[in-house]
């Protein structure tokens, strides 16, 4: 993960003074790098330990498309928080937000153009395709406000574990793995995607300090699990009162807290964890194929890991 850090930082580098300024920035706020890790650990257990340049691209391209999408996503959500701190939209407005977004998009698809990795080209192009839809998807049905169970997975699939299970895809090609190997990563990864997802939704129904606002879903007319199982699971008058709640009174915080309140108590939470964990289990059962070995081990551990994390 050291060397990973410099040869991403690398990728960044710029011409203009004020786009260095802000990867300069975004290098010292860094994320958890949960995807970075993910290509390594997929690369060394299908591998046994080997690994190369390939794979370190591969994991910079990752988190470079992961990092635009968060600029971007934060000026789509209007959300002035990432990582602890501001977003760049709160520092530097959404003009800059979207170009930085873009030139990070730029920078990860030509790292693998200008290395000849076609394969990981692939996947990538995949997943940001599919990241785009999802986003959209989801602001559709923020309009409209009639997401079903389905939707609400279709959703998260395609926004947010496409590219989880693009790095698991990338660290099986980036060593060589065959065609069917490559799609059983991907699917692993998918898997954890959509688990990593629901816990971020529920993150949003929480008051913990995860270095980004919660209780915005609500606000932006995002329904996520909790709320559609309520949704489905009441009387008539309450359904209407929370359709309404949403439709007309979503930037009214004393109203969306009595609806988080309302989901909560009728467990809405924990119909959404125990579907979670169901994902969490699936993805453990693609590993329990593997032999036993010290990165399926780190996997196991990363697998657990994102439904149990504090932030
Ligand atoms: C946040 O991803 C975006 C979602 C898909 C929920 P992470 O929680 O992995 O973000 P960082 O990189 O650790 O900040
Ligand atoms: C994930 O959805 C967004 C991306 C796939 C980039 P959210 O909008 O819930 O993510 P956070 O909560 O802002 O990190
Ligand atoms: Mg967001
Ligand atoms: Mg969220």
């Amino acid at each position: 993960m050291e060397l990973f850090e410099e040869k991403f930082k690398e990728a960044m580098i710029s011409k203009v003074p004020l786009l260095n300024r802000i990867t300069h920035y975004i290098v010292r706020r860094k994320g958890k790098q949960m995807r970075p890790m993910f290509v390594f650990l997929v690369a060394k257990m299908v591998s046994d330990g080997k690994f190369d340049e390939r794979t370190y691209r591969g994991a910079s391209v990752i988190e470079l498309i992961h990092t635009a999408t968060l600029v971007h996503d934060d000026v789509v959500d209007d959300s002035n928080r990432r990582r602890g701190f501001f977003s760049l939209n709160a520092l530097w407005k959404n003009k800059i937000a979207v170009l930085v977004g873009d030139f990070l998009l730029s920078k990860g698809l030509l790292l693998s153009i200008d290395n000849d990795d076609f394969d990981i080209l692939k996947l990538i192009s995949v997943a940001v395709r599919e990241m785009s839809e999802g986003e959209l998807l989801q602001i559709e049905k923020a309009r409209k406000l009639d997401i079903t169970e389905d939707i609400y997975f279709n959703i998260i699939r395609q926004k947010t574990a496409t590219l989880i299970a693009a790095c698991c895809g990338i660290g099986a090609a980036s060593v060589g793995s065959d065609d069917d190997e490559v799609e059983k990563m991907r699917k692993f990864g998918e898997l954890i995607g959509i688990a990593f997802q629901i816990k971020d939704d529920l993150f949003d129904y929480s008051d913990e300090k995860i270095g980004k606002p919660t209780g915005i879903d609500i606000k932006e007319q995002k329904m996520t699990l909790p709320l559609i199982y309520v949704l489905n699971n009441c009387e008539a008058s309450e359904k209407k009162w929370l359709i309404n709640s949403v439709k007309k009174h979503n930037k009214d915080k004393k109203r969306v807290k009595e609806v988080i309140a309302f989901v909560k108590q009728k467990g809405g939470i924990e119909y959404t964890t125990s579907k979670m964990e169901e994902y969490q289990q699936q993805a453990l059962e693609i590993l329990d194929a593997y032999p036993t070995s010290e990165y399926k081990e780190s996997l196991v551990k990363m697998v657990n890991y994102v439904i149990e994390r504090k932030i």
